[in-house]
Protein backbone atom coordinates (compact mmCIF):
# COMPACT_ATOMS: atom_id res chain seq x y z
CA UNK A 1 0.00 0.00 0.00
CA UNK A 2 1.37 3.36 -0.73
CA UNK A 3 0.59 6.02 1.59
CA UNK A 4 0.56 9.73 1.32
CA UNK A 5 3.90 11.42 2.02
CA UNK A 6 3.13 13.54 5.49
CA UNK A 7 6.62 14.67 6.15
CA UNK A 8 9.25 15.36 3.31
CA UNK A 9 12.64 16.59 4.52
CA UNK A 10 15.73 16.94 2.13
CA UNK A 11 19.04 17.48 3.39
CA UNK A 12 18.04 18.83 6.98
CA UNK A 13 21.23 20.17 9.06
CA UNK A 14 21.44 21.85 12.36
CA UNK A 15 24.04 23.62 13.68
CA UNK A 16 23.68 24.92 17.90
CA UNK A 17 26.37 27.82 18.04
CA UNK A 18 27.47 28.33 21.96
CA UNK A 19 30.02 31.05 21.56
CA UNK A 20 32.64 29.33 19.80
CA UNK A 21 31.55 26.29 20.37
CA UNK A 22 29.58 24.41 17.34
CA UNK A 23 27.61 21.32 17.47
CA UNK A 24 26.51 19.44 14.74
CA UNK A 25 23.33 17.99 15.11
CA UNK A 26 22.31 17.14 11.98
CA UNK A 27 24.53 16.24 8.90
CA UNK A 28 22.08 16.33 6.04
CA UNK A 29 19.61 14.09 6.28
CA UNK A 30 16.67 13.06 3.89
CA UNK A 31 13.53 11.39 5.32
CA UNK A 32 10.00 10.66 4.06
CA UNK A 33 7.24 10.18 6.89
CA UNK A 34 3.80 8.39 5.41
CA UNK A 35 0.10 8.99 6.76
CA UNK A 36 -0.86 6.56 9.36
CA UNK A 37 2.40 4.68 9.84
CA UNK A 38 3.67 4.41 13.73
CA UNK A 39 7.89 5.54 13.50
CA UNK A 40 10.09 4.34 16.22
CA UNK A 41 13.47 6.90 16.47
CA UNK A 42 16.83 5.30 18.00
CA UNK A 43 19.74 6.20 18.16
CA UNK A 44 22.41 7.48 21.07
CA UNK A 45 22.33 10.05 23.23
CA UNK A 46 23.22 13.16 21.10
CA UNK A 47 22.77 11.49 17.48
CA UNK A 48 20.23 14.40 16.71
CA UNK A 49 16.63 12.19 17.45
CA UNK A 50 14.99 15.40 19.34
CA UNK A 51 16.66 18.14 17.04
CA UNK A 52 14.78 16.41 14.17
CA UNK A 53 11.73 15.87 15.81
CA UNK A 54 11.47 19.68 17.03
CA UNK A 55 12.10 20.68 13.38
CA UNK A 56 9.57 18.17 12.15
CA UNK A 57 7.08 19.63 14.76
CA UNK A 58 7.90 23.10 13.77
CA UNK A 59 9.41 23.98 17.50
CA UNK A 60 12.92 24.46 15.58
CA UNK A 61 14.67 25.62 12.52
CA UNK A 62 16.83 23.76 10.68
CA UNK A 63 20.21 25.65 9.68
CA UNK A 64 19.83 24.15 6.12
CA UNK A 65 17.75 21.57 4.40
CA UNK A 66 14.03 22.10 3.51
CA UNK A 67 10.72 20.23 5.16
CA UNK A 68 7.47 19.85 3.73
CA UNK A 69 4.47 18.77 5.19
CA UNK A 70 1.69 17.62 2.80
CA UNK A 71 2.63 20.67 0.35
CA UNK A 72 3.29 22.96 2.98
CA UNK A 73 7.05 24.12 3.14
CA UNK A 74 7.46 24.54 6.53
CA UNK A 75 10.91 25.53 6.62
CA UNK A 76 10.79 29.37 5.84
CA UNK A 77 7.65 29.98 7.39
CA UNK A 78 6.53 32.76 9.16
CA UNK A 79 6.52 32.47 13.14
CA UNK A 80 2.64 32.95 12.90
CA UNK A 81 2.12 30.30 10.40
CA UNK A 82 4.36 28.05 12.24
CA UNK A 83 2.45 28.26 15.30
CA UNK A 84 -0.65 27.52 13.58
CA UNK A 85 0.76 24.64 12.03
CA UNK A 86 1.77 23.61 15.61
CA UNK A 87 -2.01 24.16 16.94
CA UNK A 88 -3.29 22.50 14.17
CA UNK A 89 -1.59 19.68 13.06
CA UNK A 90 0.82 18.48 15.61
CA UNK A 91 0.91 16.92 19.01
CA UNK A 92 3.53 16.62 21.13
CA UNK A 93 4.40 14.38 23.35
CA UNK A 94 7.36 14.64 26.14
CA UNK A 95 9.28 12.53 29.19
CA UNK A 96 7.64 14.91 31.77
CA UNK A 97 3.64 15.31 31.10
CA UNK A 98 4.06 18.92 31.82
CA UNK A 99 0.18 19.18 33.22
CA UNK A 100 -1.33 21.73 35.03
CA UNK A 101 -1.41 21.00 38.53
CA UNK A 102 -4.55 23.07 39.52
CA UNK A 103 -6.50 21.17 36.14
CA UNK A 104 -8.04 18.06 36.44
CA UNK A 105 -7.92 15.46 34.01
CA UNK A 106 -10.50 16.64 31.98
CA UNK A 107 -9.43 19.88 32.19
CA UNK A 108 -5.76 19.89 31.35
CA UNK A 109 -7.53 17.97 27.71
CA UNK A 110 -9.96 20.91 27.85
CA UNK A 111 -7.25 23.78 28.36
CA UNK A 112 -6.20 22.55 24.28
CA UNK A 113 -9.64 21.45 22.94
CA UNK A 114 -11.37 25.25 23.39
CA UNK A 115 -9.05 26.71 20.97
CA UNK A 116 -8.88 23.39 18.67
CA UNK A 117 -10.77 23.84 15.23
CA UNK A 118 -12.31 20.10 14.87
CA UNK A 119 -11.89 18.54 18.72
CA UNK A 120 -12.97 15.39 19.99
CA UNK A 121 -14.60 15.71 23.93
CA UNK A 122 -12.56 16.17 26.56
CA UNK A 123 -13.67 12.85 28.40
CA UNK A 124 -13.77 10.96 24.62
CA UNK A 125 -9.66 12.06 24.09
CA UNK A 126 -9.27 10.59 27.79
CA UNK A 127 -11.75 7.32 27.36
CA UNK A 128 -9.54 6.23 24.34
CA UNK A 129 -6.31 6.17 26.61
CA UNK A 130 -8.45 4.40 29.41
CA UNK A 131 -8.95 7.32 31.92
CA UNK A 132 -12.74 7.54 31.50
CA UNK A 133 -12.87 6.97 35.08
CA UNK A 134 -10.53 9.64 36.08
CA UNK A 135 -11.79 12.46 34.69
CA UNK A 136 -11.76 14.49 38.04
CA UNK A 137 -8.72 13.17 39.07
CA UNK A 138 -5.79 16.09 39.41
CA UNK A 139 -2.41 14.84 38.80
CA UNK A 140 -1.24 14.41 41.78
CA UNK A 141 -3.75 12.05 42.51
CA UNK A 142 -2.57 10.12 39.50
CA UNK A 143 0.56 7.79 39.06
CA UNK A 144 3.41 8.79 36.90
CA UNK A 145 1.99 6.10 33.63
CA UNK A 146 -1.84 7.81 34.29
CA UNK A 147 -0.33 11.20 34.20
CA UNK A 148 1.53 10.30 30.90
CA UNK A 149 -1.89 8.86 29.30
CA UNK A 150 -3.50 12.49 30.07
CA UNK A 151 -0.77 14.24 28.58
CA UNK A 152 -1.40 12.02 25.25
CA UNK A 153 -5.02 12.59 25.58
CA UNK A 154 -4.61 16.36 25.70
CA UNK A 155 -2.08 15.94 22.65
CA UNK A 156 -4.54 14.00 20.44
CA UNK A 157 -7.86 15.73 21.93
CA UNK A 158 -7.45 18.59 18.67
CA UNK A 159 -7.59 15.33 16.15
CA UNK A 160 -4.05 15.99 14.89
CA UNK A 161 -2.48 14.25 11.91
CA UNK A 162 0.67 13.93 13.60
CA UNK A 163 1.88 12.71 16.91
CA UNK A 164 5.60 13.65 17.73
CA UNK A 165 6.56 11.52 21.05
CA UNK A 166 10.22 12.20 22.87
CA UNK A 167 10.75 9.31 24.97
CA UNK A 168 7.35 9.37 26.32
CA UNK A 169 8.07 6.44 28.57
CA UNK A 170 11.53 7.44 29.84
CA UNK A 171 10.41 8.11 33.13
CA UNK A 172 8.32 5.23 33.72
CA UNK A 173 9.71 1.37 34.72
CA UNK A 174 8.33 -1.04 31.82
CA UNK A 175 5.09 -2.33 33.32
CA UNK A 176 3.80 0.96 32.94
CA UNK A 177 5.59 2.09 29.91
CA UNK A 178 3.72 -0.42 28.39
CA UNK A 179 0.23 0.93 29.07
CA UNK A 180 1.17 3.80 27.74
CA UNK A 181 2.40 2.63 24.75
CA UNK A 182 -1.02 0.97 24.45
CA UNK A 183 -2.40 4.20 24.48
CA UNK A 184 -0.02 5.18 21.85
CA UNK A 185 -1.14 2.53 19.70
CA UNK A 186 -4.76 2.26 19.88
CA UNK A 187 -4.46 6.20 18.84
CA UNK A 188 -2.25 5.19 15.93
CA UNK A 189 -5.12 2.45 15.00
CA UNK A 190 -8.31 3.88 15.78
CA UNK A 191 -7.00 7.63 14.42
CA UNK A 192 -4.85 6.79 12.01
CA UNK A 193 -2.43 9.29 13.50
CA UNK A 194 1.45 9.41 11.81
CA UNK A 195 3.16 9.11 15.04
CA UNK A 196 6.78 9.14 15.57
CA UNK A 197 8.12 7.53 18.94
CA UNK A 198 12.02 8.62 20.05
CA UNK A 199 13.14 5.56 22.34
CA UNK A 200 16.27 4.41 24.00
CA UNK A 201 14.50 0.98 24.29
CA UNK A 202 15.25 -1.37 21.54
CA UNK A 203 12.38 -3.60 22.29
CA UNK A 204 9.97 -0.88 22.13
CA UNK A 205 11.02 -0.91 17.81
CA UNK A 206 9.28 -3.98 17.68
CA UNK A 207 5.88 -2.24 17.67
CA UNK A 208 6.76 0.31 14.38
CA UNK A 209 5.97 -0.31 10.94
CA UNK A 210 9.23 1.19 10.68
CA UNK A 211 12.38 1.73 12.53
CA UNK A 212 14.80 4.65 11.61
CA UNK A 213 17.99 4.95 13.60
CA UNK A 214 20.27 7.84 13.86
CA UNK A 215 23.98 8.15 14.29
CA UNK A 216 25.98 11.24 14.65
CA UNK A 217 23.11 13.34 12.86
CA UNK A 218 22.46 11.06 10.19
CA UNK A 219 20.44 8.21 9.26
CA UNK A 220 22.27 5.02 9.55
CA UNK A 221 19.19 2.50 9.11
CA UNK A 222 15.38 2.35 8.03
CA UNK A 223 14.05 -1.12 8.68
CA UNK A 224 10.71 -1.76 8.03
CA UNK A 225 9.17 -4.71 10.17
CA UNK A 226 7.25 -7.44 8.18
CA UNK A 227 5.30 -8.11 11.07
CA UNK A 228 4.84 -5.58 14.36
CA UNK A 229 4.69 -6.85 17.67
CA UNK A 230 1.13 -5.78 19.89
CA UNK A 231 2.11 -2.86 22.98
CA UNK A 232 1.44 -5.18 25.43
CA UNK A 233 3.80 -8.33 24.54
CA UNK A 234 6.58 -5.43 24.78
CA UNK A 235 8.56 -5.29 27.91
CA UNK A 236 12.24 -3.92 28.47
N1 LIG B 1 19.80 23.89 22.35
C1 LIG B 1 20.97 23.32 22.11
N2 LIG B 1 22.10 24.06 22.16
C2 LIG B 1 23.29 23.49 21.88
N3 LIG B 1 23.47 22.20 21.53
C3 LIG B 1 22.38 21.45 21.46
C4 LIG B 1 21.08 21.95 21.75
N4 LIG B 1 20.18 20.96 21.59
C5 LIG B 1 20.90 19.86 21.23
N5 LIG B 1 22.22 20.16 21.16
C6 LIG B 1 23.30 19.23 20.75
O1 LIG B 1 22.94 18.64 19.52
C7 LIG B 1 23.25 17.25 19.51
C8 LIG B 1 21.98 16.45 19.23
O2 LIG B 1 21.10 16.62 20.35
P1 LIG B 1 19.68 15.92 20.47
O3 LIG B 1 19.05 16.49 21.69
O4 LIG B 1 18.96 16.04 19.20
O5 LIG B 1 20.10 14.39 20.70
P2 LIG B 1 19.21 13.13 21.08
O6 LIG B 1 19.49 12.10 20.05
O7 LIG B 1 17.80 13.56 21.29
O8 LIG B 1 19.87 12.68 22.46
P3 LIG B 1 19.18 12.07 23.78
O9 LIG B 1 18.95 10.62 23.45
O10 LIG B 1 20.23 12.24 24.83
O11 LIG B 1 17.94 12.83 24.08
C9 LIG B 1 23.91 16.96 20.85
O12 LIG B 1 25.29 17.00 20.68
C10 LIG B 1 23.44 18.09 21.72
O13 LIG B 1 24.38 18.38 22.73
MG1 LIG C 1 16.57 13.65 22.97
Amino acid sequence: MTRECVFRARGLTKIYRMGEVEVQALRGLDLELHAGEMVVLLGPSGSGKSTLLNILGGLDVPSSGEVWYLDHRITGATERDLTRFRREHVGFVFQFYNLIPSLTARENVAAVTEIAEAPMRPEEALRLVGLGERLDHFPAQMSGGEQQRVAIARAIAKNPAVLLCDEPTGALDSQTGVVVLEALEKVNKELGTLTVLITHNVGIADMADRVIRLSDGRIAEIQENPTKKAARELSW
